[in-house]
């Protein structure tokens, strides 16, 4: 492995337009001093409810971080799916390709928040396990980037990068939440984004961050960005070369969303044409500051609240 490198910002060269595909769900976020343990009941010191999803927190971070988004996903015929429809118009993203679904309710995830900003999360997929694979794989045309994770299904994630791979359009996979997964996705993934977690369950053993991005490197046309927390991020390329992002550091007082929002100010500046140096920069500086607010979706930075942190 060659020495790594540090980061430094360059201009955006030019705008294109990301297709995410992925999961909305209704957060219900309790916040405790602890988790609690097997069997055990605990008082939580207050209740929330936001906005969530990995998909749809993923491309409201890319259209804040300056993209053109279009979201692929599926809610169900509820107040929580209207509310989502309202998110994505306020966002600018383009809904088009969301289809509303009168057989399941609109996606879920249960989420305790302990003092240090952690999170524990239990997802219900609802609808979300019902997104089409026609209205997938007829999205990715003309993108310029295609952005999927795993809480919808795999073998429409499948699909649509098949199709994106026809036609030449590169493609992030996010193998969050953490699973094992066929060879058939992975193969079409030009770029993987994962945290240690991820990466080791794929890997099936544990080392450190950046030797594990290079051990997943090889099968990705891209590379692999590996988010290690306090340790910054990685991106192994398969010639070998292993760029670092140092992490940002801040305060912490609700880490939910913040891999979502990286993953969107990452695919943002890679889709305008970014270096890789200056796409880790934005998407550590966007992951750093989603932790500063409760909630996903609220905590999500804009283009000049990344500015102005990259900057500094
Ligand atoms: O990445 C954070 C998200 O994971 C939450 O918003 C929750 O809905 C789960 O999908």
């Amino acid at each position: 492995m060659r020495p790594l490198r540090s980061v430094a910002p360059e201009r955006e060269s030019s705008m294109g337009r990301i297709v995410v595909i992925g999961s909305y769900n209704r957060d219900t976020v309790l916040r405790v001093a602890r988790f609690p343990r097997p069997g055990e009941t605990l008082a939580a010191t207050g209740m929330d409810r936001f906005h969530g999803g990995k998909g749809s927190n993923q491309a409201v971070a890319a259209a804040r971080a300056g993209a053109s988004v279009a979201l692929v996903a599926a809610i169900g015929a509820d107040a929580a799916g209207r509310d989502a429809m309202a998110l994505w118009a306020g966002e600018g993203i383009d809904a088009a390709a969301v289809s509303t679904l009168d057989s399941l309710p609109t996606g879920e995830a249960l989420i305790l928040v302990d003092a240090r900003g952690e999170n524990e999360i239990v997802i219900l997929a609802g609808a979300n396990a019902a997104v089409p694979e026609g209205l997938a794989v007829a999205a990715v045309a003309g993108a310029a980037l295609v952005v999927a994770q795993l809480e919808t299904p795999v073998a429409v994630t499948e699909a649509a990068f098949r199709a994106a791979r026809a036609q030449g359009i590169p493609t992030l996979l996010n193998a969050a939440p953490a699973r094992e997964l066929p060879d058939g996705l992975l193969a079409l993934a030009d770029i993987l984004v994962v945290n240690e977690t991820e990466a080791a369950l794929l890997l099936s053993r544990t080392a450190p961050p950046e030797a594990l991005a290079a051990a997943l490197a090889p099968r990705h046309p891209r590379g692999v960005v590996l988010t290690a927390g306090a340790a910054g991020a990685y991106w192994a390329r398969r010639d070998g070369v292993v760029v670092h992002a140092p992490a940002i550091l801040t305060e912490v007082v609700d880490s939910t969303g913040a891999g979502d929002a990286f993953i969107g100010a990452f695919a943002t500046a890679l889709a305008q044409g970014s270096a890789a140096e200056h796409a880790m920069r934005r998407g550590a500086v966007a992951g750093a500051l989603a932790c500063r607010r409760a909630g996903a979706v609220p905590s999500l930075p804009t283009l000049a609240e990344i500015d102005a942190a990259t900057l500094q």
